[in-house]
């Protein structure tokens, strides 16, 4: 599975260090930047176009960084078929992927640890969807915004 990677400056760090994690692990990695540390960046500039990619489906899952988190989840929630959210905790991490069958993980470089974050990784790629009637029925009524 290909894994589309975001960050601006506040995520910049823990971005570099998850990607070498997940290459580690065998992933493939597409980062849609930032490349270098610029604290003048701005997150719509990096987090957009990944999401766009989760939107057409050329990707199927993207993990998206700043500094709180909250920015990269607004941004990504805008652009259609995205489904983004900031995740702190190991239980939302995969269940945000059960039940709701989020596709963008967004993280606080500046809020959440390394192993910390490793985990929460691992828990949202490691989910799948369960496709129960009842989570596709509330998806729809999430769509319908969309139209
Ligand atoms: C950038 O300083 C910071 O505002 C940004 O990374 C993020 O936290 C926004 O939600």
């Amino acid at each position: 599975m290909e894994i589309g990677m975001a960050a601006d400056h506040g995520g910049f760090e823990l971005k570099e260090k998850i990607k070498s994690f997940l290459r580690d692990k065998g992933y493939t990695i597409k980062d849609f930047g930032a490349n270098k540390l610029d604290s003048t960046d701005d997150y719509p500039d990096f987090v957009v176009p990944l999401a766009k990619e989760i939107g057409s489906g050329k990707i199927e899952k993207g993990i998206a960084i700043c500094g709180s988190g909250i920015g990269a989840s607004v941004a990504g929630n805008k652009v259609k078929g995205v489904r983004a959210a900031l995740i702190t905790d190991y239980f939302s991490a995969h269940q945000g992927v059960e039940d709701d069958n989020m596709n963008l993980l967004c993280l606080g470089g500046r809020v959440t640890g390394y192993a910390s974050a490793e985990e929460l990784v691992m828990a949202y790629l490691n989910a799948k969807f369960s496709g129960l009637e009842r989570h596709n029925r509330r998806l729809q009524k999430v769509a319908s915004l969309e139209k």
